[in-house]
């Protein structure tokens, strides 16, 4: 059966008049109200795994804003810490998780047949949200790509340039690819298991694949991706999914047909027009307007939105962010970008 939401029709290959909308990060800090329910939950990591709150917080920018999907409220590094790692986050300063540089590390991580132990309240989030999001509105189930999975798990913190996982990469070749097929496997196991609980696309955040560069980018960036969209579409043919090789720059030429994925997502160093005719020409894309226009907003906002409007609507396109919505956005310059797409 043809599908009716707008996301799905869009991933499904339609162009549409109006593009659908969402924004990567759009359950965040920017939001009151979401800053109320994460007081409640006490901490985000409480707020991740408590299935009411979660899908409380999906749905606060559903409510306000009318976007055409909703994306589970959770994190990349749950699964990691489903497999064992100690995971914590440090107020302003961001994720910390127990390190793997050793093969003694590694024996320690748990097997994929386990993570179900930790990861069973996500399902239950989503299985909510399923009963109380609007008929029109997509749910995007998601998880992060093992690359970029196994960079937070190398180094134990975010990184700029990825150094450990690439020395890991490098000086250790064997346990490195050890322990991404152990990510690859429990991510194929946990988006068949939100895809089973009622999520009706999977996103596959890979924020550092732009450190992957040449045959790099084939084995790491490319190469998990195929395997993983082949294992869910294997299990559920019809789930489209999107795929993030986030500043991949030429690496998203050609990103959809190597790995299968309906929709590639763009953020916002490449601009609309290359990536029209570039990516856009084997299928939907999704993007690419700069975070940053949701803390300035003005004329420069309205003007770039509807520049990307234009730039992808000969095709199959996904308004949305080139990367997340930052704590210091304007929660009103949302919707000055709304207005901006859909148009008076
Ligand atoms: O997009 C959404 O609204 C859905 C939920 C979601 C979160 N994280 C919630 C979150 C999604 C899809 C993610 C993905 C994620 N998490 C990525 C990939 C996308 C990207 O941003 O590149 C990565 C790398 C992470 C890991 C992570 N989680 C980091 C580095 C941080 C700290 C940085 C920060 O923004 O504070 C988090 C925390 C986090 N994840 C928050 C939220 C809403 C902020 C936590 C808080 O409330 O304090």
């Amino acid at each position: 059966m043809a599908p009716t939401k707008t996301i799905l029709r869009a991933l499904a290959g339609e162009t549409l008049p109006t593009p659908p909308i969402w924004m990567m990060r759009q359950a965040g800090r920017y939001l009151p109200e979401y800053r109320a329910t994460r007081a409640e939950a006490g901490d985000f990591l409480s707020l991740c795994y408590n299935p009411e709150l979660a899908a409380e917080v999906t749905l606060q920018p559903i409510r306000r804003y009318g976007f055409d999907a909703a994306i589970l409220f959770a994190d990349i590094l749950l699964l990691p810490q489903a497999l064992g790692a100690d995971l914590w986050f440090v107020t302003g300063e961001g994720p910390r998780l127990s390190t793997i540089t050793t093969q003694a590390d590694f024996d320690k991580l748990k097997p994929v047949e386990e993570i179900d132990a930790t990861l069973n309240p996500i399902y239950e989030t989503v299985r909510i949200l399923r009963c109380e999001l609007p008929p029109e509105t997509t749910l995007i189930g998601f998880a992060g790509a093992p690359w970029t999975v196994a960079t937070y798990m190398i180094a134990g913190r975010g990184t700029p340039d990825q150094g450990p996982a690439h020395a890991l990469k490098d000086e250790n070749r064997a346990l490195f690819e050890a322990l991404l097929a152990r990510i690859t496997a429990g991510t194929i196991a946990y988006l068949s298991k939100q895809i089973e609980a009622g999520a009706e696309v999977v996103k596959i955040f890979d924020s550092w694949a732009g450190s992957l560069k040449g045959e790099d980018f084939q084995k790491y960036a490319i190469a998990p991706a195929r395997e993983i969209t082949a294992a869910l579409k294997a299990q559920h043919p019809d789930i489209p999914v999107i795929g993030f090789p986030r500043e991949a720059g030429d690496g998203y030429i050609g990103f959809a047909k190597t790995t299968g994925v309906d929709c590639v997502a763009l953020d916002n160093s490449v601009s609309a027009d290359w990536a029209a005719s570039n990516v856009q020409v084997d299928g939907c894309v999704q993007g690419n307007l700069a975070s940053s226009h949701m803390v300035t907003g003005g004329q420069a906002l309205v003007d770039e939105a509807r520049a990307i409007v234009k730039a992808f609507s000969g095709g199959p396109h996904i308004f949305n962010l080139g990367h997340g919505i930052t704590p210091d956005a304007d929660p009103d310059n949302v919707q000055r970008m709304i207005d901006a797409v859909r148009g008076p």
